[in-house]
């Protein structure tokens, strides 16, 4: 296989897609569009060049362009708002091979109602839940529920959309905020859910609409402080795998969980060709699927790709070919351990302090990976920050320990000002 290819997105997330696609034999060229100041990299002996094209994630036109330019075999699209734009859909009009679901797929995503009646269609488990569509009927239904549930905006609303409501107050609150328009369309409609309780875990399916295969499942630290505390973030840190989900259990995630869904989406008549991410809650009375993604979460997909042994681009390219049964076999490293701790800006999730340099005495090669996400070059060429998550330090060993050794040594020869940074990360498998 000889592989030119294109990522679509900026974060972090599309640096480690990447750079493990970089590493994959075979490839000549990643490029990722319009990616930022801290992806390029040159070829060396094991991995291709990563370049950055200028060329926006929206703009379709400017993409298949560049493609034919370059001669792309392959385009992974990252982030999930292009999938559901319809992206993927109009790449492969123009005869693209594409990893990535069309808008019809990406609404497991982009619509928790929608995701909701097709888990329940398919015998997925997961929490009871009511679709409203006006601030009344939401208030009414809380009255009857009696106890405040999980609001969610139905649509995409950037990781911002669910109220975990601990009293009806609040959850009246949300009903109101979202009916006041406080995420656009994306709340014209709010799924009601039961609240769950347990620990949660990200796993991941790479599937070529018929077949799929589970990746090392991995935990992410969703919210900005110390001992999993205050306001939701886009994720501060996550670790794979996950030491308490043994083969068994993934066994038993994958025909109770991927299969039945990936039949339901065939059923709508829906070629799903991309990730199949669920989040699922470890409940006392089993796992239970609280949401899908479209797409490789941020930060997991940074700790879950340097686990895989095998040719990572050849297996996307035959998902995105509706031949991953043909594919090589992607396996896990044995006995590794992947640590994932992710830097932010001062502020974040709120507006965050930008355009500060970002300084580096470490040394990528022998110290883990970095993986740069809200970075930009300024006049001088000099790395600096440029948005809310601002890069990566993942951390690869025998263990849990070394691994978050490893990603910590790394972050504390990183500076810049305002350097928001989680120190318990992976608290759940480490011993130190
Ligand atoms: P989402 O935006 O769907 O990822 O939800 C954000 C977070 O809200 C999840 O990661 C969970 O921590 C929490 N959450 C969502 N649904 C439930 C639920 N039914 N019970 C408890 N927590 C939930
Ligand atoms: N880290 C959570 C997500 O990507 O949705």
């Amino acid at each position: 296989m000889t592989a030119n290819i294109l990522v679509i997105g900026s974060g972090g997330r599309e640096h480690a897609l990447a750079w493990a696609l970089s590493r994959s034999p075979g490839v000549e060229a990643v490029w990722v569009a319009p990616g930022n100041g801290g992806m390029v990299s040159p070829a060396t002996g094991g991995s291709a060049a990563i370049a950055v094209v200028p060329v926006a994630a929206d703009d379709g036109t400017g993409i298949v362009g560049f493609c034919r330019d370059k001669a792309v075999t392959l385009v992974v699209i990252g982030p999930e708002a292009p999938l559901a734009a319809g992206l993927a859909d109009e790449l492969r009009e123009q005869g693209l091979t594409v990893f990535g679901p069309g808008a019809d797929g990406a609404q497991l995503e982009a619509s928790k109602a929608w995701a909701k009646q097709l888990m329940t269609q398919a015998g997925v488990p997961t929490a009871p839940s009511w679709v409203v569509t006006s601030r009344t009927e939401g208030l009414d239904l809380l009255h009857r529920l009696g106890r405040p549930p999980v609001v969610k905006a139905d649509g995409l609303a950037a990781g911002k959309g669910v109220t975990v409501a601990s009293t009806m107050a609040e959850a009246e609150a949300a009903v109101d905020r979202a009916f006041a328009g406080a995420f656009g369309r994306a709340g014209e409609q709010l799924v009601l859910e039961e609240r769950l309780e347990g620990p949660e875990v990200s796993v991941l399916a790479l599937c070529d609409g018929r077949d799929l295969v589970l990746l090392p499942p991995a935990q992410d630290h969703k919210r900005i402080g110390e001992g999993d505390t205050g306001p939701n973030t886009g994720g501060m840190g996550a670790y794979a795998p996950v030491p308490f989900l043994d083969q068994q259990a993934l066994e038993h995630m994958r025909s109770t969980v991927f299969l039945p869904v990936l039949a339901a989406i065939r059923d709508r008549g829906i070629d799903y060709r991309g990730v199949i991410y669920a989040g699922m809650m470890l409940t006392a009375t089993g796992p239970k699927v609280i949401e899908f993604n479209c797409r490789f979460g941020d930060p997991e997909c940074q700790c879950v790709l340097p686990l895989l042994d095998g040719n990572l681009a050849a297996v996307l390219q035959a998902c995105a070919l509706g031949q991953l049964a043909e594919a090589p076999a992607l396996s896990t490293r044995k006995s590794a351990a992947c640590a994932c701790v992710v830097a932010a800006a001062e502020g974040y999730p709120g507006p965050v302090r930008r355009g500060d340099p970002i300084t580096d005495t470490g040394n990528a090669s022998s110290e883990g990976m970095v993986f740069y996400a809200g970075v930009k070059r300024g006049e001088t060429g000099q790395i600096q920050t440029a948005g809310g998550r601002v890069l990566a330090s993942v951390g690869l060993g025998d263990d849990f320990d070394q691994a978050f050794d490893q990603a910590y040594n790394r972050l504390g020869r990183i500076d810049y000002a305002g350097k928001t940074v989680r120190s318990d990360i992976g608290h759940q498998v480490r011993r130190r």
